[in-house]
């Protein structure tokens, strides 16, 4: 297993995009938009490879020493395996090598266990985005 950070617009970048399409996107119906795409240029991104092969990432929008969150997905195949945490852990720790002191994200309903299991505590109640309920959730690192 491997973790790295990826380029904005590179090869890995777009091998990354087609992934969170199919764990996130399509299941709803959706697709990324250009603008959205566009939107991403000063994140921070990473992502995680088996045997060489993509199989998930996770992404930042870093604001003064808070970053939120976005994106994180695992390939069907290999979710509940540990690669979430691991992706997560990981890029949590570059970020507070960086100065970052908080992070939240807006979890899927779903995926809030997986959260909690990573220390993040829900600070909202439920809301809608993408058509689907989510809560904000934080962590001090
Ligand atoms: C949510 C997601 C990123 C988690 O990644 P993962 O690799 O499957 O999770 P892990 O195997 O690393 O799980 C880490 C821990 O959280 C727990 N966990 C993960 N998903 C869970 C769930 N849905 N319910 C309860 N516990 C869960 C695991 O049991 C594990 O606990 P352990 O460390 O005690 O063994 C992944 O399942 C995914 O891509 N889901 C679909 C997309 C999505 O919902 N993304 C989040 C959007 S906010």
């Amino acid at each position: 297993m491997v973790i790295k950070q990826i380029l904005y617009n590179s090869n890995d970048y777009w091998k990354i995009v087609q992934i969170r399409e199919i764990v996130l996107r399509i299941p709803l119906g959706l697709r990324f938009s250009l603008a959205e795409i566009q939107a991403e240029s000063q994140e921070l991104i990473f992502g995680i490879q088996e045997n060489d092969q993509w199989i998930g990432s996770c992404q930042y929008q870093i604001l003064n020493n808070e970053a939120k969150m976005r994106q994180v997905a695992i390939l069907n195949k290999y979710k509940r395996k540990g690669y979430g945490k691991q992706l997560v852990l990981a890029s949590m720790e570059i970020l507070k090598q960086k100065g970052i002191q908080k992070i939240y994200c807006h979890a899927r309903a779903t995926a809030v266990p997986f959260y909690e299991n990573l220390g993040f505590q829900t600070v909202s109640e439920a809301f809608l985005e993408v058509q689907i309920p989510h809560f904000k959730m934080q962590k001090f690192i």
